[in-house]
């Protein structure tokens, strides 16, 4: 009797069912063991030799994602202030009124702010917008110079701080 046919022999138990042993090919034996032998290598390299880790492969790649334009360095030259004049008409007449004065939005014109009345500050939230009450979020609309320049006019129009 070959190795092939070689049978278990439990046939009286099943019926008279005869079951071969048949040992698995020495190539797919070899696969599996050295799958096996790279899952061991690469879990130590990973942990412990290139110290790789979801959680810092998505801090990583967090730092590297472009971050939404700021206004970062407004300046509030009377040339700044014209423009933003022009962008303001374009853009936010309808829901803050021709004078600043209100409507859908707040009168920007008051010494009264949701979100800080100082040239950054206004900038910063023109920048981010809140979405959630219908102000958009102008950073990547505008760009951060118009952003600065709006908000330098915002900023002149008699609220800011
Ligand atoms: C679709 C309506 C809408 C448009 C258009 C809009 N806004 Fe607003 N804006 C709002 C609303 C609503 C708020 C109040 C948000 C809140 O309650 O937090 C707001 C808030 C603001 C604030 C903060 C006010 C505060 O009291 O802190 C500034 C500054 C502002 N907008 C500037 C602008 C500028 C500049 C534009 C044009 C580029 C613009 N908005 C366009 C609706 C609008």
């Amino acid at each position: 009797m070959s190795e092939r046919d070689k049978v278990l022999g439990h046939a009286d138990e099943a019926d008279g069912i005869e079951e071969y042993d048949n040992p698995l090919p020495t190539w797919w034996l070899g696969l599996f063991a050295g799958t096996v032998a790279f899952g061991i290598g690469y879990a130590v390299d990973y942990h412990f030799v290139s110290k790789r880790s979801q959680a810092g492969e998505y801090a990583a790649e967090l730092a590297a994602a472009p971050k939404a334009p700021e206004a970062t360095a407004v300046a509030a030259t009377p040339d700044a202030i014209a423009a933003g004049k022009e962008i303001y008409t374009a853009n936010c007449v309808a829901c803050h009124g021709p004078d600043l004065h209100g409507g859908v939005g707040p009168d920007l014109t008051d010494a009264t702010w949701i979100h800080g009345g100082k040239l950054d500050e206004i900038a910063h939230i023109i920048t981010v917008g809140v979405p959630e009450k219908g102000m958009l979020t102008w950073g990547p609309i505008l760009g951060p110079q118009k952003v600065g320049q709006v908000a330098a006019y915002v900023h002149s129009a008699g609220g800011g701080q």
